[in-house]
């Protein structure tokens, strides 16, 4: 039999001879940078589009033209919603693990499971895997925050459900700051297995800017500034199993070290402007960009001014850690 024939007659059983494929490697995949100028508008044009009744939420999504999917990245997505005085955004939950960092304005909370998490520039508040969520704003001026969520890896498991709740607005059945005092410094020595997802939390700007602040230059990392990784408070641990949470402080012209690791990272610029070397290129960021950095791609970061830099970041290690995939290299 002539071995054309044979892979022929394999491909009519749904067969394919391991001689025809190849081991697909690791393709490299092309940094990119959204401007927050083009962005804004784009909020503000759908904040008098669409009202928020016609959308689940009103948020734009960041799309890589170097990707098949609609996402930032493979394994994380970034998206900003605007919601104007006096709106809701109607309670659901789904299985994508969600975290929210202000952007700019106040005034506004989330509920998540019973509780209310007050917003403001800077805050992070976690929404887990299963948790209820509305976002609500009280204020008298539209707030804009930053979504993170683990969708696209979610959905390439094809594992994704999603649940609207029966109402608009959920109740709310906890103490605002109830989970503070249940996860702060003195708390039940009880382990509740829940907590491996994730708690609903806010870690309030003032505190993060604090830590980051306290941090020594001896502890400065040689790759990443002075970095912070938002941990969950009930395990220690990353924020959540497929998402890590950081917050990262460039002092005035500070340069780093190349590296590489099998994590990807999307990054929102909270302060200030600089450059990140990825690959052969670079970018360079200032207040409201935001960017990914791929996996594998040598990458070094430099605050170009004399003012510090914030970047706030997510990244997919945690899956990679506990998958045994995680590597990280040192570049010259
Ligand atoms: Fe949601
Ligand atoms: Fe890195």
């Amino acid at each position: 039999m002539k071995l054309t024939e044979l892979d022929s007659e394999l491909e009519k059983n749904q067969l394919a001879g391991f001689w025809k494929t190849r081991v697909p490697l690791h393709a490299s995949e092309a940094p990119y940078l959204w401007k927050w100028e083009e962005l804004l508008d784009g909020l503000m044009k759908a904040s008098e589009t669409i009202g928020i009744e016609q959308a689940e939420r009103r948020a734009i999504q960041l799309v890589s033209p170097h990707l098949p999917i609609k996402s930032p990245s493979h394994t994380l997505q970034f998206s900003f919603s605007i919601v104007n005085p006096g709106e809701v955004a109607r309670a659901h939950r789904h299985n994508m693990a969600a975290i929210r960092f202000v952007v700019q304005g106040k005034g506004a909370y989330t509920a998540v499971d019973g509780e209310k998490f007050p917003m403001a520039e800077g805050d992070l508040i976690l929404t887990p895997n299963w948790t209820w969520h509305d976002h609500h704003n009280e204020s008298e001026d539209p707030i804009i925050w930053l979504d993170g969520l683990d969708g696209p890896l979610i959905r390439s498991l094809n594992v994704l459900f999603f649940e609207e709740y029966e109402k608009p607005e959920q109740p709310v059945t906890r103490e605002t700051g109830e989970s503070l005092s249940r996860l702060g410094f003195a708390r039940a020595p009880k382990k509740d297995e829940t907590h491996l997802r994730g708690v609903p939390f806010r870690y309030a700007w003032q505190d993060t800017y604090k830590a980051l602040k306290t941090m020594s230059d001896s502890e400065r990392d040689p790759y990443d500034g002075t970095l912070l990784r938002y941990i969950n408070p009930a395990t220690g641990g990353f924020t959540y199993p497929t998402m890590s949470c950081e917050i990262q402080l460039f002092k005035a012209r500070e340069k780093t070290r190349i590296h590489r690791h099998t994590s990807t990272a999307l990054y929102h610029v909270f302060k200030g402007r600089g450059r990140t070397a990825v690959g052969e290129g670079h970018l360079e960021w200032k207040k409201g960009d935001s960017f990914v950095v791929p996996l594998w791609q040598p990458h070094s970061h430099e605050n170009l001014s004399d003012e510090e830099a914030l970047l706030f970041s997510i990244n997919d290690r945690p899956v990679m850690e506990a998958l045994q995939l995680y590597r990280e290299e040192a570049g010259n």
